[in-house]
């Protein structure tokens, strides 16, 4: 009877699975046709721009920008959208978008040539094999290194030569794809010096990270950690730990060096272990008095980290835990409280997203970042659960 009992209770919990992954199916499924919904509105109501953060709900206004690091992410969500439904149409806008960014690859006022080009035009080449496509993903590859800095070893943030951001760890995987597709070892010391800096400097033994390092440029020692997004120089911002999840697990794909994976893996145990029962951070762990509960670009872009991670793990253990974790985390962000289905008026995908908290900029809005890793994240759970 234990036995019959037992299976029962088996039975009764697959099906109950199986009716959820059905239901989150549907979720993303609906949630790709809202995005295009949105998105059409965008590129109809403001032709060629690019936003960043919304404003009450709406994207274009006068807020300050800090730096331009967002331009791929209109783009990217035009390619995300036209893999799914396959519409010419989309595919167009999304050619269009890209071409629109081409004159950034020899961009060195910014390190963020990762985001602009991944997301588009290295998109582009996956889908399409085009040399030349894939010619201006190496040159921003190339350009993103010019920011490599000998003393101290490390691609300098936009701020300044003495600064390094945990963000990088977002982009440098375009230049270990430059060297790849190149074979110049230059390239590959570069990436894989950033890479070990960064692990060595921002990412502490518990798994947090600091946002940023200050190094002394005359001699390249490290001196201290710091943060212009998150709550205190000692504490971890939770976009930038999840910069760090998907980096270093992009990294690890590169390199099959072993620390990029634990790195990847200790800080996707950080997130896991630190967040609510929705999967959904605040802006900074240990701040406690959040302007807001959730930053919900983290979420996104920590979903994205966690499926990857789960096919880069060698545990099956583990690799079950990200991927539960992940879906998880869409599940949550494809209710209407985050996605912004039900809410008349509002331009962009996802809510309660967190541009730069003290600066006041995109405090519980919708971000450009946030919608597309997003929109990456439902297409990879779509993957998943209908097994493509
Ligand atoms: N500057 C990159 C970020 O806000 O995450």
């Amino acid at each position: 009877m234990i036995g019959a009992f037992g299976s029962m209770d088996v039975f009764g919990r697959e099906e109950n699975k199986l009716n959820e992954h059905k239901n989150l199916l549907h979720k993303c499924h609906q949630t790709f046709q809202f995005a295009e919904q949105q998105l059409r509105h965008l590129i109809e109501k403001h032709p060629d721009y690019f936003p960043m953060y919304t404003v009450n709900g709406k994207w274009k206004h006068g807020g300050e920008a800090w730096t331009n690091w967002c331009e791929g992410f209109f783009g990217g969500q035009l390619w995300l959208v036209y893999e799914q439904n396959g519409d010419d149409g989309w595919r167009e806008k999304a050619e269009h978008y890209s071409r629109l960014l081409e004159h950034r690859k020899t961009d060195r006022n910014v390190h963020d040539l990762g985001f602009l080009f991944w997301s588009t035009w290295k998109r582009w080449y996956d889908l399409t094999g085009d040399p030349a496509v894939n010619h201006v993903v190496i040159e921003a590859g190339r350009t993103l290194a010019l920011r490599f800095k000998e003393k101290g070893q490390y691609l300098r943030s936009f701020v300044s030569d003495e600064s390094l951001f945990i963000d990088i760890m977002m982009n440098v995987g375009i230049i270990f794809y430059a060297a790849q597709a190149t074979g110049d070892p230059d390239l590959l010391y570069t990436a894989t010096q950033h890479s070990l800096t960064t692990r060595r400097y921002l990412v502490r033994g518990d798994g947090s990270t600091a946002h940023e390092g200050i190094f002394d440029t005359e001699t390249g020692v490290f001196l201290r950690q710091s943060t212009h997004q998150g709550w205190r120089d000692d504490s971890s911002w939770a976009r930038g730990l999840a910069w760090a999840l998907y980096g270093f697990g992009t990294v690890y794909g590169f390199t099959h060096d072993l620390r990029f994976l634990q790195t990847a893996e200790a800080c996707a145990n950080y997130y896991m272990e630190q967040t609510p029962a929705r999967g959904i951070p605040p802006n900074d762990w240990s701040d406690p008095l959040p302007a807001i509960p959730y930053e919900s670009s983290a979420a996104a872009i920590a979903a994205s980290g966690l499926f990857q991670l789960a096919n880069r793990t060698g545990d099956l253990v583990r690799a079950r835990l990200y991927r539960d974790y992940a879906l998880r985390i869409v599940d949550t962000l494809t209710e209407p409280e985050f996605l912004a289905i039900n809410t008349p008026g509002w331009e962009g995908i996802l809510k309660h997203g967190i541009y730069h908290e003290r600066k006041g900029l995109g405090v519980d809005e919708s971000v450009m970042w946030g919608d597309y890793f997003f929109l990456e994240a439902v297409s990879k759970t779509i993957k998943e659960l209908s097994g493509e």
